[in-house]
């Protein structure tokens, strides 16, 4: 009889990569992969818990299978991910989801496996979440699921402890994979059909800090280049902090390198930016941005910002909107703080109420729109490059150029995987509309 599975997925790249190898690490045991609870013998949460409201999601999402247990009672629910491994959430399992089978920690993935035939064959609980990671060699072959694009981890967990964020406390101190591994994984991505490859990291920049003298991202970038063939090479995220001169030569003279960066900048005011601990003023990043322009001069620039930290002002605000205008983002994705137990930022005074927080995201995205479309518009009767990464009946075939911006275009053929040229006719939104040129 088949036995199938299903993982849901919440929060960034980085977890999405996670799931394609628990995909892998299940379908190694002869399960099929779909989108159906009802068929399945495994269901896996691959959880997130940098915000409250993926956490919230997940955990409405795994209180709805309660009734499925009580159903088919052989069913495996597994909960996995980085809100596991924080302090006390065992206790929430056991006591509020007891009809979860399998709790396991970020460090426990790559074992995901033996946890599995451990509880088919004593049909008892498991709770297993180390504290510690173990040695990074991330061997597991993905099950990739977002074909043309490759995910490819570089490196593990994030040292910066920035003070909103929970990801240091759950994913622990950062680890770097080898260079041979990662060049090993992104020509075995290249020569199987990927078009287009992304390597993940929470912050690249200090990739290699563990490993031996003069192994940087800027090397890494450079040692991929000997992965011949036509594909795109992304990366993210990068910290202002640590951006180099090197990286930005490195990115210049790879020649698969897309011309664009995602630098997280959270805040405009200097005075946030302290108690956020970026070790970065504002002045500071926008030399970095001009630093990108020198060295290359086409290059786009993405970010992540964040309103209503603790003590935020309608002036602070104002210089992060100030600062948006000032960059001209190509994009964003914008936040609204979320308190995170643990952080230092929770243990704050000043904690921002929820309406003011609500106004603030409702002017930071109709700004960052603003710009995005006036982009957008640039692009009308240009013709650009872009790669086909997704179809939809009403919209056709949607496909990114280097930069990052969407183009639509129709096409009778499957182009998805395909570089195409396209000439944009129009924009909706943030969106290119174009035709495609034979
Ligand atoms: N609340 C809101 N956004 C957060 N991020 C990280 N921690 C929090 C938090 N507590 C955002 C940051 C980061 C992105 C991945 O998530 O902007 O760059
Ligand atoms: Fe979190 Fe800061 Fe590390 Fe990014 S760099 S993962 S925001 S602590």
């Amino acid at each position: 009889m088949q036995k199938y599975f299903k993982i849901y997925t919440y929060g960034c790249q980085m977890n999405e990569h996670e799931s394609e190898k628990l995909a892998a690490l299940l379908s190694e045991k002869g399960y099929i992969k779909t989108d159906e609870d009802d068929i399945c013998s495994v269901i896996v949460f691959n959880t997130c818990c940098i915000r409250e409201n993926a956490e919230q999601r997940a955990l409405g999402n795994i209180g709805a299978l309660k009734k499925l247990k009580e159903k088919n009672p052989d069913l495996i629910i597994a909960v996995g991910g980085c809100m596991t491994q924080q302090e006390g959430k065992t206790d929430v399992f056991k006591k509020s989801y007891p009809f979860v089978d399998i709790v396991f920690g970020t460090h426990n993935l790559e074992g995901f496996g033996v946890l599995l035939d451990k509880k088919l064959q004593t049909k008892k609980k498991i709770f297993e979440i180390d504290d510690e990671p173990k040695p990074y060699f991330d061997m597991i072959r993905p099950l990739r699921n977002s074909y043309p694009n490759a995910w490819i981890n570089v490196m593990q967990g994030c040292n910066n402890f920035c003070t909103y964020c929970i990801v240091p406390y759950v994913r622990g101190r950062e680890r770097s994979r080898s260079i041979d591994n990662i060049v090993a994984e992104a020509r075995l991505a290249v020569m199987t059909g990927y078009k287009e490859i992304t390597l993940l990291g929470q912050n690249v920049n200090s990739y290699g800090n563990d490993l031996a003298e003069n192994v940087g991202f800027a090397n890494l970038l450079k040692e991929l280049n000997s992965v011949k063939g036509e594909y795109r090479l992304r990366f993210m995220s990068s910290h202002p902090k640590d951006l180099t001169e090197d990286l930005l030569y490195a990115m210049k003279e790879n020649e698969h390198c897309c011309h664009q960066i995602h630098l997280p900048v959270q805040a405009g005011s200097d005075r946030v930016l302290k108690l956020m601990n970026r070790k970065y003023n504002r002045s500071d990043f926008l030399k970095k941005v001009d630093l990108i322009k020198k060295i290359i001069p086409d290059c786009a620039v993405s970010t992540d910002i964040m309103v209503g930290f603790p003590t935020e002002t309608e002036k602070d605000f104002l210089d992060t909107l100030d600062l948006v205008k000032t960059v001209g983002f190509s994009s964003a994705f914008t936040f609204v703080y979320s308190r995170r137990k643990g952080t230092v930022a929770d243990r704050m005074e000043g904690q921002i109420p929820e309406e003011i927080k609500k106004d603030r995201i409702t002017r930071l995205v109709d700004l960052q729109n603003d710009i995005s479309r006036k982009k957008a518009l640039g692009y009308v009767g240009k013709t650009i490059n872009i790669l086909c990464e997704d179809y939809s009946e009403k919209r056709g075939y949607l496909g990114r150029d280097e930069y990052g911006f969407m183009a639509y275009f129709k096409s009778d053929k499957n182009e998805i995987g395909e570089f195409k040229k396209v000439s944009i006719q129009k924009t909706e939104g943030v969106s290119l509309m174009g035709e495609l040129i034979k």
